[in-house]
């Protein structure tokens, strides 16, 4: 799944909360099912699942409705919330890129029934659809995001940078901050204190999640540029504002 095919998509993808109500056709889904079998994880001792449920089987009273979600289901271990954020991420750009509207749902809450699946919990759901709105961006102008100085003090890798700038977040909170580091880059994470428009325990479950997002969109950058990013946790201190997340090593 991850493959470079997906770093366009990263420049016209957005939100979508309008969706058709009519279910995707049984070809289209079962492509779905397909790809859920290539997603590539963060880090491969998690155990996780991802499933497809329908409209009636995900509430929540702020949630949008979809004639479909992708729930990921995970073992709660060290890296989860990233490793989650990660996965899912890739079916974003990938549902994204086959002209399929998505958006990233915090707020939902799946059935009582589903939100175990094989003694794995519930993480987060990306609801998806057909849009009944426009579905892609034109041009970089019109992502809401925060200028490249904010996000990174990076010298020399503008695309890797902008592929971060550009991921989506929790109530766009844009939390990452990259810094270049010996080999690589090292990726920092606002802590939650300095952040506006999140509500804990949530908002930081959220960040988490985030911050996997981000790293996809790091890893896909860097097949664009022909280079496999390993992801290596190093040890560095957090700093007044931001925790330190991982490392990216560009090989
Ligand atoms: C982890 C996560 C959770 C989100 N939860 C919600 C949500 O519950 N409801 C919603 O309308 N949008 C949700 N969003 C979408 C963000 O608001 C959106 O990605 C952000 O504002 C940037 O806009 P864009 O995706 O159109 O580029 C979520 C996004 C992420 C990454």
């Amino acid at each position: 799944m991850m493959s470079s095919e997906l770093y366009p998509v990263i420049f016209k993808r957005k939100s979508v909360r309008k969706f058709v109500k009519e279910p995707l056709e049984n070809s289209v889904l079962d492509d779905i099912r397909r790809q859920i079998t290539t997603l590539e994880p963060l880090f491969e001792d998690i155990k996780t699942e991802v499933a497809i449920l329908g409209e009636k089987e995900m509430g929540g009273i702020f949630s949008i409705k979809a004639p479909h979600y992708l729930a990921i289901y995970s073992e709660e271990k060290e890296g989860y919330l990233l490793n989650a954020g990660y996965l899912l991420q890739q079916l974003d750009l990938y549902l994204s890129k086959e002209e399929i509207g998505t958006v990233w749902l915090g707020l939902g809450k799946p059935q009582e029934n589903l939100k175990a699946k094989n003694g794995l919990p519930y993480v987060i759901t990306l609801a998806f659809g057909k849009a009944n709105e426009k579905l892609h961006r034109k041009s970089i102008s019109e992502f809401k995001r925060k200028a490249a100085a904010e996000i990174s003090s990076v010298k020399g890798a503008p695309i890797l940078v902008e592929a971060v700038r550009l991921a989506p977040s929790s109530t766009n909170n844009q939390p990452w901050y990259l810094e270049s580091s010996e080999g690589g880059i090292s990726v920092y994470c606002k802590k939650i204190s300095k952040l506006k428009n999140t509500f804990f325990p949530l908002g930081k479950k959220l960040i988490a999640i985030d911050m996997g997002i981000a790293l996809c969109h790091l890893k896909i950058a860097g097949l664009h540029l022909e280079k496999d990013i390993k992801f290596k946790k190093e040890n560095k201190a957090e700093t007044t504002n931001y925790d330190y997340v991982i490392t990216a090593v560009l090989e």
